[in-house]
């Protein structure tokens, strides 16, 4: 389809989201014509620049990451750049910045204008009613939201509100990059446009789910806002819980706005609650120590350097979870989800592992259940491990072996990054792959709980080595119930 033209107003148009994920997606949607030529990209920050000096920063800091040698479409997107110091703070009305911006905007209202708003979540509120005041926003317009949505189900609830006040639910497009990353729709076309899988895919044949996101970074300045948040607001919340509602959702009857999000919030509210004896046996938190990653010594989470000293909250929040929920329904009764991220891992790797049933009756020694594994990175695919028979004249002895498919070698194409594809959705105004307000306040409802206990108690997370993967309680989640977290290493 042609690309509308667009108004793309980014605020926090500086910042790092905006540097290293951003740019660089609109920079390919350009190259590959995904952006129609009136549109502009319009960075929204307190930093006093002009356009010049803000394409001279793209230039500097964004170019040398994206192999850009095709000088003519470079200049091309240069030239849709523009900056405007605004802050929300202040009377948008008199501020000369705000001023600006709508004398850039006016006359194109029937160009759909998008406000990014790519900063701290207290300015969702101010800046729609800032953008509101200076009669900025169009029938056309569209918000969308970066990730933190509060920090428990009340405040998201505020934030929904004050952002709701100004625009209409249908307007506005929560992100959660993990949806726009190839492999998780992947999951939706394997579920849905093959029929082999929806027979087996419940309770009678899997035993449990795995869902992992292990990084093998740190937090090096991000203290600010990390204390404030741990693994279970930054990852599970959103990333691993959507991840989680894509593999155990119902077929919807279409692939339209709301099919998918309608099945999707129906398995948020079949979690079964955690909390207080619960939450203690079924989660585990951990705070990495100084260790090591890829063979380089690495400081613990504590003395991590940051401009911000460490304080208490340092002490309590946690860089690791593990928890094991369940979904109430016919479907999944009985079938354990585990779910599990940390900073400090000794690898970077997401994915889903789906833990079939072994078979009701062996006739071969030896022998493993099938197991699919859905990776999203680093290399994505899809891996089916199957039993086979070793090749000789001797006893015969099955070994699992896996049927893989790597998207990468499959497809021979470029795998977009998954900012790019959100923001073409974002452009062509189809919001699937963005978060309900029920959707986000559903997940608030099963987090806050785990959080409350956890305030609750005095113990402070367990350590885990650096270049670890995690500690002792989580292999204790699983092992307990003698099952094992998967740690293969897949090609
Ligand atoms: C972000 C979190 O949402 O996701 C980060 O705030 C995390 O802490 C990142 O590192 C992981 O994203 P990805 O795409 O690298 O798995």
């Amino acid at each position: 389809p042609t690309a509308h033209a667009a108004d793309l107003v980014v605020f926090g148009g500086t910042g790092d989201l905006s540097m290293r994920k951003l740019l660089p997606a609109l920079y390919h949607s350009d190259r590959d014509g995904r952006l129609a030529p009136e549109t502009r990209i319009i960075a929204m920050s307190r930093g006093g620049l002009d356009d010049a000096d803000f394409r001279g920063k793209v230039e500097a800091d964004v170019r040398p990451g994206l192999h850009a040698d095709d000088a003519e479409g470079w200049d091309r997107f240069l030239g849709r750049l523009h900056h405007v110091t605004a802050d929300v703070a202040g009377d948008a009305r008199t501020h000369p910045g705000w001023g600006r911006l709508a004398r850039m905007l006016a006359g194109r209202e029937d160009v759909d204008r998008i406000f990014y708003l790519a900063s701290p979540p207290m300015t969702f509120g101010p800046f729609c009613r800032a953008a509101h005041a200076a009669g900025l926003v169009t029938p056309r317009s569209r918000v969308v939201l970066e990730k933190p949505l509060g920090r428990d189900l009340e405040g998201a609830r505020g934030i929904n509100d004050e952002v709701g006040a100004i625009f209409e639910e249908r307007q506005i497009f929560r992100i959660d990059h993990y949806l726009g990353k190839e492999t998780v729709q992947n999951l939706l076309v394997l579920r849905f446009a093959n029929a082999f899988l929806e027979p087996i895919w419940n309770s009678l044949w899997i035993d449990h789910v795995q869902i992992t996101a292990a990084e093998s970074v740190g937090t090096p300045g991000r203290r600010g806002y990390y204390d404030h948040a741990g693994a279970l607001r930054d990852m599970v919340q959103n990333h691993l819980l959507q991840l989680l509602c894509l593999v155990a959702m119902e077929p919807p009857a279409r692939n339209d706005r709301e099919s998918i999000r309608d099945e999707k919030v129906k398995v948020l509210q079949a979690l079964r609650p955690i909390s207080g004896t619960e939450a203690d046996r079924f989660t585990v938190r951990g705070q990495y120590a100084a260790g090591e990653v890829d063979g380089r010594a690495v400081p613990g989470y504590l003395d991590e350097p940051d401009k911000t000293p460490p304080t208490d909250a340092s002490r309590h929040v946690e860089t690791f979870t593990a928890i094991r929920a369940e979904v109430k329904n016919w479907r999944w009764a009985g079938v354990p989800f585990y779910l599990r991220t940390g900073k400090r891992m000794p690898y970077r790797r997401s994915e889903i592992v789906v833990q079939f049933k072994d078979v009701p009756h062996s006739i071969f020694p030896g022998g493993s259940p099938n197991r699919l594994v859905l990776r999203l990175q680093p290399s994505e695919g899809i891996h089916l491990h199957i039993m086979a028979k070793e090749p000789g004249a001797g006893d015969v002895v099955p070994r699992p072996v896996p049927l893989s498919l790597s998207f990468a070698d499959t497809f021979r194409a470029r795998v977009p990054e998954a900012y790019e594809r959100l923001l073409t959705d974002v452009l062509a105004g189809n919001p699937t792959l963005f978060m309900r307000r029920d959707e986000v306040e559903a997940a608030w409802t099963w987090i806050d709980p785990i959080i409350a206990t956890w305030e609750s108690r005095d113990a402070l997370p367990e350590p885990y080595a650096a270049g670890t993967s995690g500690p002792a309680a989580a292999r204790e989640l699983l092992g307990r119930s003698g099952r094992a977290w998967h740690e293969e290493d897949l090609p």
